[in-house]
C-alpha cells in the first residue's frame, strides 16, 4: 500500500473544514500509514479528539502541559515521523508559524520539525485574498514547506471563491510525493494514455476498448517520485492525476500534434495510448441517417505517433506499449526494432484479468538490451512503479555510461 511503513503526522486547526481531516486520516490509516493527531485548542470546538484517536488507534496530542501530555513529545513528534501535514491550517495558523512563534503543542511542533510539511490552508475567501497572509504563504514557502492551494467553490462562511480544503484523496496524492523516493526530481516525462476518437460523423466515432488506466497510472507514478509530468489524453472519463498537466486530445492527428510539440523537451516519453491505426476517409458533417441496406466505409491508416517522433531522439527514453493476442515476445520485440524503443512493455489482452478496462495487469518489461523482466499480476499503480524503475535504471547506466567515458 501507498504509505505501509510511513509515520504521519496531521495537525489540526480550528476552522469548519477540521471535520475533513477526519476523512483524510481515515484514508491514509486506509492506506497502510500510522497517524498521529495533533489538534489545536480551537480545533477541538470542531471535532473532538475522540474521533481522531478512534481512527488512528492513538492517543491525540493536546496539550503542552498537564497529566495528558508526554514529556518532549513537542521536539519529538515533528522529527520521528516521515512527513506532516497541517490540514486545515488556518490564517492564524499560518501567521504563527511564518513569525516562529511556539505558543502550544502544534506550533511547538513545528519550530522543532525535521521532516516534510505539506501545508493546506482553509478560509474565508477575503482572508485568503489577504496580503498578509499571502506574504506569510510565501515565507513558509521560502523556507522549504509545500503548500497545497485551497479549491474554489461555496464556503461554509456563504461566500463563494477560493478558501475549501481540498478534498481528502487530493490532499493523500501531494502527501505520496513527500514520502516518496524523488528518483525522478527534475525529470519532463510525458505521458500518452486512453483510446483515441476517430469521427465518422458528429455523433458516431471508431475507437477501442481502452480505458486510460495503466498510462494515467504511470503519470501519478512519476508525478510521485519527483517529475514534472505531462499527460496527453485520449477522451477518458478519469480526473486529472494531482500535480499533473493533462492536455486532453480526440484523434490520433491530435495526438500526434500534441506529442510532437512537446516531445524535445521531454527527457522520457510513455506511449501508453491506445492509438487508432485506422480513422474513416472522409468525416461526414452532418448525421448520417438510416436508410440504406448495405454502408462502406472507407479507413485511411493514421501515422504512427512513435515512428514520427521517436527517430529524432535526443537523448530522450522511448517507452512503448504493446497489446497482443499472440505471439506476445516476438512481436513486442519487432516493434520495439521498427518505432526506435528503448523499451517495451507486453502485455496478454486475452486475459480478463490483465489489460483493457481492469484495475491490474500482467506485463513483461522488455529492455533493448538484456533480459525480459516478466511480473506477476499487479494494480496498474504496481506496474507503473515497476515500469518507473526500469526508466530510472536505465538513466543511471547512462549516466555511469557518460562518467565512465568522461
Ligand atoms: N502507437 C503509436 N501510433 C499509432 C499506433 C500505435 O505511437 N498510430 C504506439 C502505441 O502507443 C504503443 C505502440 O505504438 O506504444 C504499439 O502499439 P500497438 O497498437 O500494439 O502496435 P501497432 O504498431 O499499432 O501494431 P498492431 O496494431 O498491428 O499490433
Amino acid at each position: 500500500m501507498l504509505f505501509t511503513g510511513k509515520r504521519i503526522l496531521v495537525g489540526v486547526s480550528g476552522g469548519i473544514a477540521a471535520y475533513k481531516a477526519a476523512e483524510l486520516v481515515r484514508r491514509l490509516v486506509g492506506l497502510g500509514a500510522r497517524v498521529k493527531v495533533v489538534m489545536t485548542r480551537s480545533a477541538r470546538e470542531f471535532v473532538g479528539p475522540l474521533t481522531f484517536q478512534a481512527l488512528t488507534g492513538e492517543k491525540v496530542a493536546t496539550a503542552m502541559f498537564g497529566p495528558e501530555s508526554e514529556p518532549l513529545e513537542h521536539i519529538s513528534l515533528g522529527q520521528e515521523v516521515d512527513a506532516i501535514v497541517l490540514a486545515p491550517a488556518t490564517a492564524n495558523l499560518i501567521g504563527k508559524l511564518a513569525a516562529g512563534l511556539g505558543d502550544d503543542l502544534l506550533t511547538t511542533i513545528m519550530l522543532a520539525a525535521t521532516k516534510p510539511v505539506l501545508l493546506c490552508p482553509a478560509m474565508n475567501v477575503e482572508m485568503w485574498a489577504n496580503p498578509v497572509v499571502q506574504q506569510n504563504l510565501a515565507r513558509l514557502q521560502g523556507r522549504g514547506i509545500t503548500l497545497m492551494e485551497p479549491a474554489s467553490g461555496p464556503l461554509a462562511c456563504g461566500a463563494v471563491g477560493l478558501g475549501r480544503l481540498p478534498e481528502p484523496d487530493l490532499i493523500v496524492e501531494a502527501l505520496a510525493r513527500l514520502v516518496s523516493p524523488q528518483d525522478l526530481a527534475g525529470r519532463k516525462v510525458l505521458v500518452t494514455a486512453g483510446p483515441t476518437h476517430e469521427d465518422f460523423d458528429p455523433v458516431r466515432f471508431l475507437t477501442n476498448r481502452s480505458s486510460g488506466k495503466q498510462g494515467y497510472a504511470l503519470a501519478r507514478v512519476a508525478w510521485r517520485r519527483g517529475a514534472e509530468v505531462t499527460l496527453v489524453s485520449g477522451p477518458s472519463s478519469l480526473a486529472a492525476p494531482y500535480g499533473v498537466n493533462r492536455i486532453m486530445v480526440r484523434s490520433a492527428r491530435d495526438m500526434l500534434a500534441a506529442v510532437r510539440e512537446r516531445f524535445a523537451e521531454a527527457d522520457v516519453l510513455l506511449m501508453a495510448a491506445a492509438v487508432s491505426d485506422y480513422r474513416p476517409t472522409q468525416a461526414e458533417i452532418l448525421k448520417i441517417k438510416r436508410g440504406r441496406e448495405n454502408m462502406q466505409f472507407h479507413l485511411t491508416q493514421n501515422a504512427d505517433i512513435l515512428k514520427q517522433v521517436a527517430p529524432k531522439k535526443t537523448g530522450q527514453i522511448v517507452v512503448g506499449f504493446a497489446a497482443e493476442t499472440h505471439d506476445l515476445e516476438s512481436e513486442a520485440r519487432r516493434k520495439m526494432r521498427e518505432k526506435h524503443l528503448d523499451l517495451i512493455v507486453a502485455n496478454d489482452v486475452n486475459r480478463p484479468d490483465s489489460g483493457f478496462q481492469v484495475d491490474t495487469n500482467e506485463v513483461t518489461i522488455i529492455p533493448r538490451e538484456g533480459d525480459p523482466i516478466p511480473l506477476p499480476l499487479l494494480s496498474k499503480e504496481e506496474v507503473a512503479d515497476k515500469i518507473m524503475d526500469a526508466v530510472a535504471g536505465l538513466w543511471q547506466a547512462r549516466e555511469r555510461g557518460s562518467a565512465a567515458g568522461a
